[in-house]
C-alpha cells in the first residue's frame, strides 16, 4: 500500500517507536496522522510536527480507540492504515498479581482486539485497510524475565496472522513488527535482563524505515533485526534443542546481572 494520501493512526505515538512512525510516514504526504498517547503532550508535540492531531488516549478501553478512530474521520476522513503499537515491558514470574497480568494484556493485546473490532468491518466493506501491529521478537520467541510480556506478545502475533488469516481475501492488509532491542525509553527502563539487548539494539528510524518498506510490499513479517528469522527457524526445527539453548541463556543472563550488581 502507498502512504500517500492516507489516514493513519498510531497508538504510543508519543514517543519512541510510535513517534518515529509519525516521522517517517510524514515523510510519505499522508492525508493526515493521528498519534494517540497516554501522555497528552508528547501525543500533541509530536502531532504538531507532522501535521497532524494529537489526543491523549488509554487504548486498554475501548472508547478509547474508537476515539482515535473517530478523531481521525471527523478530521482527515476514515482510517487506511492503523497502527497498534502502545505497549508496555517489566520483569515478572508467575507469581505477579492478576492485575499486573491484566493490565500488560490490555495494552499489548486487547487494544489491538478493540481497532479490529472498530475497523475490519469498514475495511472488508471498503476492501481495503491496514493494520500494523507492534508485537516483538518476544512474540515469536520469547522473553527472558516476563512471563507477561512473552505471552501477551505472543497473542498479539496470533491475532495479527488470524485477521491476515481470515480477512485478507476481503483486502485488509496485516503487518506485524518483530524487533529485539530498540533504544527507547522502554529498553532503558524495562528490567535488568533489557540490557542483554542493549548491544544490538537498533534506532526507532531503523525500524520506521523498515515498517514503511513492508508496507509498501504488504509484507506481513517486518523483522528490524534479521537474525530473529534464523532463531525462529531453529525454534520450529527442533523445539526442544531451542528450549534448551533459552535455558542456557537465562541461567547465563542471571548469573551475569548478580555478578554485575554486586
Ligand atoms: N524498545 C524495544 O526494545 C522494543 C522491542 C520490541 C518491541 N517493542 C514494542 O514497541 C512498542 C513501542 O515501544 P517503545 O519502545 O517505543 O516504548 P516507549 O515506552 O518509548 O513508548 C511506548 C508509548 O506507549 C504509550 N502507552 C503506554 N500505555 C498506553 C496506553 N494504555 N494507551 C495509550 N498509550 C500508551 C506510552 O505513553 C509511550 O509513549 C511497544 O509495543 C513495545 O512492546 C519495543
Amino acid at each position: 500500500m502507498q502512504l500517500r494520501d492516507k489516514v493513519i493512526v498510531i497508538t504510543g505515538g508519543g514517543q519512541g517507536i510510535g513517534a518515529a512512525l509519525a516521522r517517517r510516514f510524514s515523510q510519505e504526504d499522508p492525508a493526515g496522522i493521528v498519534v494517540g498517547d497516554l501522555d497528552r503532550t508528547n501525543a500533541e508535540t509530536i502531532a504538531r510536527e507532522v501535521n497532524g492531531v494529537g489526543l491523549a488516549c488509554d487504548v486498554t478501553t475501548e472508547a478509547g480507540t474508537v476515539e482515535l478512530i473517530e478523531a481521525a474521520r471527523s478530521h482527515f476522513g476514515p482510517v487506511d492504515v492503523f497502527c497498534a503499537n502502545a505497549g508496555i515491558a517489566f520483569e515478572g514470574d508467575v507469581d505477579l498479581p492478576d492485575t499486573e497480568w491484566q493490565r500488560m494484556f490490555g495494552v499489548n493485546f486487547m487494544a489491538h482486539v478493540y481497532a479490529a473490532r472498530h475497523l475490519v468491518p469498514e475495511w472488508t466493506a471498503r476492501g481495503e485497510g491496514y493494520l500494523v501491529v507492534t508485537a516483538s521478537a518476544a512474540g515469536l520467541l520469547t522473553s527472558l524475565g516476563s512471563a507477561p510480556y512473552a505471552v501477551t506478545k505472543h497473542a498479539a502475533v496470533a491475532f495479527a496472522e488470524w485477521i491476515a488469516i481470515t480477512h485478507g481475501d476481503a483486502g485488509v492488509r496485516v503487518s506485524v513488527l518483530c524487533p529485539q532491542g530498540v533504544n527507547t525509553a522502554m529498553l532503558e527502563g524495562g528490567g535488568a535482563l533489557n540490557q542483554l539487548l542493549r548491544p544490538d539494539a537498533v534506532e526507532p528510524e531503523k525500524v520506521a524505515d523498515d515498517v514503511v518498506d513492508a508496507i509498501d510490499d504488504e509484507r506481513f513479517l517486518i523483522l528490524p533485526h534479521p537474525e530473529v528469522e534464523k532463531y525462529f527457524q531453529n525454534k520450529a526445527n527442533d523445539y526442544d534443542r531451542w528450549l534448551g539453548g533459552m535455558r542456557k541463556l537465562n541461567r547465563q543472563a542471571r548469573a551475569w546481572i548478580e555478578h554485575i550488581s554486586e
